[in-house]
Protein backbone atom coordinates (compact mmCIF):
# COMPACT_ATOMS: atom_id res chain seq x y z
CA UNK A 1 0.00 0.00 0.00
CA UNK A 2 1.41 3.37 -1.20
CA UNK A 3 2.18 6.36 0.90
CA UNK A 4 1.08 9.89 -0.05
CA UNK A 5 1.51 13.40 2.04
CA UNK A 6 -1.67 14.65 2.60
CA UNK A 7 -0.82 18.48 2.32
CA UNK A 8 2.41 18.25 2.06
CA UNK A 9 4.40 16.91 5.65
CA UNK A 10 1.26 18.77 7.71
CA UNK A 11 1.57 16.58 10.55
CA UNK A 12 5.02 18.14 10.87
CA UNK A 13 4.93 21.19 9.33
CA UNK A 14 2.59 24.03 8.39
CA UNK A 15 0.11 22.43 5.52
CA UNK A 16 0.51 23.06 2.10
CA UNK A 17 3.99 25.38 2.80
CA UNK A 18 6.91 25.02 0.46
CA UNK A 19 8.13 24.02 3.90
CA UNK A 20 5.86 20.66 4.16
CA UNK A 21 6.69 20.24 0.39
CA UNK A 22 10.35 20.29 0.86
CA UNK A 23 10.09 18.00 3.70
CA UNK A 24 7.72 15.29 1.72
CA UNK A 25 10.13 15.82 -1.54
CA UNK A 26 12.91 14.06 0.60
CA UNK A 27 11.06 10.90 1.34
CA UNK A 28 10.98 7.59 0.22
CA UNK A 29 7.14 7.73 -0.36
CA UNK A 30 4.93 7.51 -3.62
CA UNK A 31 3.14 10.74 -3.97
CA UNK A 32 2.25 14.14 -2.20
CA UNK A 33 -1.05 15.62 -2.67
CA UNK A 34 -2.29 18.80 -2.29
CA UNK A 35 -5.54 21.43 -2.80
CA UNK A 36 -5.94 24.39 -5.16
CA UNK A 37 -7.93 27.69 -5.38
CA UNK A 38 -7.83 30.64 -7.34
CA UNK A 39 -7.53 34.06 -6.68
CA UNK A 40 -8.96 37.06 -7.57
CA UNK A 41 -6.44 37.97 -10.68
CA UNK A 42 -7.14 33.67 -11.65
CA UNK A 43 -3.94 32.93 -10.39
CA UNK A 44 -3.77 29.64 -9.00
CA UNK A 45 -2.35 29.09 -5.43
CA UNK A 46 -1.98 26.06 -2.52
CA UNK A 47 -4.10 25.82 0.19
CA UNK A 48 -7.19 23.78 2.13
CA UNK A 49 -9.59 26.55 2.42
CA UNK A 50 -11.67 29.01 0.74
CA UNK A 51 -10.18 31.42 3.20
CA UNK A 52 -6.96 32.00 4.45
CA UNK A 53 -8.44 32.66 8.33
CA UNK A 54 -7.52 29.58 9.87
CA UNK A 55 -3.67 29.01 8.08
CA UNK A 56 -2.11 32.34 8.33
CA UNK A 57 -2.33 36.23 9.90
CA UNK A 58 -5.00 37.51 7.96
CA UNK A 59 -8.26 36.99 7.08
CA UNK A 60 -10.78 36.91 4.03
CA UNK A 61 -11.47 34.56 0.73
CA UNK A 62 -8.90 33.58 -1.77
CA UNK A 63 -11.38 34.63 -4.29
CA UNK A 64 -11.65 37.83 -3.47
CA UNK A 65 -8.06 38.50 -2.95
CA UNK A 66 -5.07 38.98 -5.73
CA UNK A 67 -2.11 37.01 -5.16
CA UNK A 68 0.11 39.94 -4.43
CA UNK A 69 -2.20 40.58 -1.55
CA UNK A 70 -1.93 37.00 -0.29
CA UNK A 71 1.26 36.92 -0.33
CA UNK A 72 1.72 39.59 2.23
CA UNK A 73 0.52 37.19 4.96
CA UNK A 74 2.15 34.60 6.87
CA UNK A 75 1.44 31.08 6.83
CA UNK A 76 3.43 29.46 9.03
CA UNK A 77 3.38 30.90 12.12
CA UNK A 78 0.13 29.69 12.94
CA UNK A 79 1.80 26.16 13.54
CA UNK A 80 4.55 27.51 15.09
CA UNK A 81 6.98 30.23 15.21
CA UNK A 82 9.97 28.66 13.57
CA UNK A 83 8.15 28.67 9.88
CA UNK A 84 7.26 32.14 10.42
CA UNK A 85 7.77 33.61 6.63
CA UNK A 86 6.24 31.06 4.88
CA UNK A 87 3.86 32.64 2.43
CA UNK A 88 0.77 31.10 0.12
CA UNK A 89 2.60 29.22 -2.58
CA UNK A 90 1.50 29.19 -5.82
CA UNK A 91 0.82 25.69 -8.11
CA UNK A 92 3.47 26.74 -9.99
CA UNK A 93 6.33 27.12 -6.66
CA UNK A 94 4.58 23.35 -5.88
CA UNK A 95 5.41 21.84 -8.40
CA UNK A 96 9.08 22.97 -9.05
CA UNK A 97 9.52 21.42 -5.70
CA UNK A 98 8.44 18.43 -7.48
CA UNK A 99 9.56 18.78 -11.00
CA UNK A 100 12.57 16.32 -10.40
CA UNK A 101 11.59 13.92 -7.81
CA UNK A 102 9.85 10.60 -8.56
CA UNK A 103 6.93 11.60 -6.65
CA UNK A 104 3.26 10.88 -8.13
CA UNK A 105 1.41 13.89 -7.88
CA UNK A 106 -2.54 14.66 -6.62
CA UNK A 107 -4.04 17.66 -7.35
CA UNK A 108 -7.44 18.64 -5.50
CA UNK A 109 -9.56 20.89 -6.95
CA UNK A 110 -10.78 22.84 -4.35
CA UNK A 111 -14.34 23.93 -6.14
CA UNK A 112 -16.60 22.79 -4.20
CA UNK A 113 -18.09 25.70 -2.26
CA UNK A 114 -17.15 28.87 -5.35
CA UNK A 115 -17.08 28.16 -8.85
CA UNK A 116 -13.22 28.97 -10.41
CA UNK A 117 -14.36 29.63 -13.82
CA UNK A 118 -11.45 28.21 -16.06
CA UNK A 119 -9.22 26.38 -13.45
CA UNK A 120 -9.03 23.32 -14.98
CA UNK A 121 -7.62 24.60 -18.38
CA UNK A 122 -5.09 26.77 -16.23
CA UNK A 123 -4.62 23.51 -14.39
CA UNK A 124 -3.63 21.75 -17.49
CA UNK A 125 -1.61 23.90 -18.81
CA UNK A 126 0.51 24.03 -15.93
CA UNK A 127 0.76 20.41 -16.08
CA UNK A 128 2.21 20.85 -19.74
CA UNK A 129 4.84 23.23 -19.15
CA UNK A 130 5.80 21.17 -16.51
CA UNK A 131 5.51 18.11 -18.45
CA UNK A 132 3.81 16.52 -15.63
CA UNK A 133 0.38 15.14 -17.15
CA UNK A 134 2.33 11.25 -16.51
CA UNK A 135 2.77 11.79 -13.12
CA UNK A 136 -0.57 13.59 -11.61
CA UNK A 137 -3.94 12.60 -10.41
CA UNK A 138 -6.69 15.34 -10.56
CA UNK A 139 -8.99 15.00 -7.79
CA UNK A 140 -12.23 16.93 -6.46
CA UNK A 141 -15.06 16.88 -4.62
CA UNK A 142 -17.11 18.79 -7.39
CA UNK A 143 -17.37 15.85 -9.45
CA UNK A 144 -18.60 17.80 -12.37
CA UNK A 145 -14.83 19.61 -12.62
CA UNK A 146 -13.61 15.94 -12.56
CA UNK A 147 -15.88 15.46 -16.15
CA UNK A 148 -14.55 18.70 -16.85
CA UNK A 149 -11.12 17.89 -16.78
CA UNK A 150 -11.66 14.32 -18.31
CA UNK A 151 -12.62 15.56 -21.84
CA UNK A 152 -10.57 18.28 -21.16
CA UNK A 153 -7.10 15.95 -21.22
CA UNK A 154 -8.67 12.25 -21.29
CA UNK A 155 -4.68 10.96 -20.92
CA UNK A 156 -4.52 12.05 -18.01
CA UNK A 157 -5.91 10.11 -14.61
CA UNK A 158 -8.70 11.64 -12.52
CA UNK A 159 -10.44 10.32 -9.45
CA UNK A 160 -13.76 11.69 -7.82
CA UNK A 161 -13.54 12.33 -3.94
CA UNK A 162 -16.40 11.43 -1.89
CA UNK A 163 -16.83 10.95 1.85
CA UNK A 164 -20.20 8.28 2.03
CA UNK A 165 -21.05 4.85 0.72
CA UNK A 166 -22.28 4.59 -2.76
CA UNK A 167 -23.48 2.44 -4.88
CA UNK A 168 -21.69 0.75 -7.44
CA UNK A 169 -18.71 3.06 -7.34
CA UNK A 170 -17.08 2.02 -10.30
CA UNK A 171 -20.04 2.42 -12.72
CA UNK A 172 -20.70 6.15 -11.41
CA UNK A 173 -16.70 6.93 -11.88
CA UNK A 174 -17.11 5.67 -15.40
CA UNK A 175 -20.14 7.84 -15.87
CA UNK A 176 -18.52 11.22 -14.47
CA UNK A 177 -15.52 10.27 -16.62
CA UNK A 178 -13.51 9.10 -13.10
CA UNK A 179 -10.27 6.27 -13.55
CA UNK A 180 -9.84 5.79 -10.13
CA UNK A 181 -11.64 6.28 -6.28
CA UNK A 182 -10.56 8.76 -3.50
CA UNK A 183 -13.09 7.45 -0.34
CA UNK A 184 -12.98 8.59 3.24
CA UNK A 185 -11.18 6.17 5.37
CA UNK A 186 -14.38 4.41 7.37
CA UNK A 187 -16.72 4.07 3.95
CA UNK A 188 -13.36 2.51 2.59
CA UNK A 189 -14.08 -0.04 5.27
CA UNK A 190 -17.26 -0.46 4.35
CA UNK A 191 -18.00 -3.72 1.84
CA UNK A 192 -17.87 -0.98 -0.87
CA UNK A 193 -14.09 -0.56 -0.42
CA UNK A 194 -13.17 -4.41 -1.43
CA UNK A 195 -16.33 -3.91 -3.94
CA UNK A 196 -14.76 -1.06 -5.72
CA UNK A 197 -11.09 -2.98 -5.61
CA UNK A 198 -12.69 -6.18 -7.05
CA UNK A 199 -13.78 -3.95 -9.86
CA UNK A 200 -10.29 -3.13 -11.16
CA UNK A 201 -10.51 0.54 -9.60
CA UNK A 202 -7.42 2.14 -7.91
CA UNK A 203 -8.98 3.12 -4.84
CA UNK A 204 -7.15 5.37 -2.21
CA UNK A 205 -8.27 6.60 1.36
CA UNK A 206 -8.22 9.40 2.83
CA UNK A 207 -6.67 10.71 5.59
CA UNK A 208 -5.07 8.01 7.64
CA UNK A 209 -3.12 9.00 11.04
CA UNK A 210 -3.71 5.61 12.82
CA UNK A 211 -1.43 2.38 12.02
CA UNK A 212 -4.14 0.59 13.03
CA UNK A 213 -6.07 2.16 10.79
CA UNK A 214 -3.99 1.93 7.76
CA UNK A 215 -3.19 -1.78 8.41
CA UNK A 216 -6.91 -2.83 8.40
CA UNK A 217 -6.77 -0.75 5.05
CA UNK A 218 -3.92 -2.61 3.75
CA UNK A 219 -5.52 -6.15 4.29
CA UNK A 220 -8.40 -4.61 2.39
CA UNK A 221 -6.07 -4.24 -0.52
CA UNK A 222 -6.58 -0.38 -0.85
CA UNK A 223 -3.92 0.94 -3.03
CA UNK A 224 -2.31 3.86 -1.21
CA UNK A 225 -3.43 6.00 1.89
CA UNK A 226 -3.03 9.71 2.41
CA UNK A 227 -1.99 10.83 5.51
CA UNK A 228 -0.60 14.03 7.26
CA UNK A 229 2.45 12.01 8.64
CA UNK A 230 4.26 10.19 6.12
CA UNK A 231 7.45 9.27 7.49
CA UNK A 232 6.42 7.67 9.95
CA UNK A 233 3.36 5.37 8.11
CA UNK A 234 5.77 4.87 5.58
CA UNK A 235 8.49 3.56 8.51
CA UNK A 236 5.57 1.64 10.34
CA UNK A 237 4.20 -0.11 6.48
CA UNK A 238 7.67 -1.07 5.57
CA UNK A 239 9.04 -1.98 8.80
O1 LIG B 1 -7.63 14.34 -1.28
C1 LIG B 1 -7.88 13.67 -0.08
C2 LIG B 1 -8.29 14.62 1.01
O2 LIG B 1 -7.36 15.65 1.05
C3 LIG B 1 -9.66 15.18 0.85
O3 LIG B 1 -10.08 15.90 1.98
O4 LIG B 1 -10.62 18.00 3.14
O5 LIG B 1 -8.35 16.99 3.39
O6 LIG B 1 -9.03 18.07 1.25
P1 LIG B 1 -9.49 17.30 2.45
CA1 LIG C 1 -7.22 17.64 -0.11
Amino acid sequence: MKVYAHRGSSGTHPENTIAAFKAAAVLPIHGVEFDVHMTKDGELVVIHDESINRTSNGQGFIKDMTLTELKNYDFGSWYSAKFRGETIPTLREVLYVFKDTHHHINIELKSDIFPYEGMETKVLQMLKEYRLEERVVISSFNHEMVSNFKKLAPHIETAILFMEVMIAPHEYARLVGADSLHAYFPTALRPMGKEAIDSGKVLRVFTVNEESYADMLKQVGVHAIFTDFPERMYMCLNK
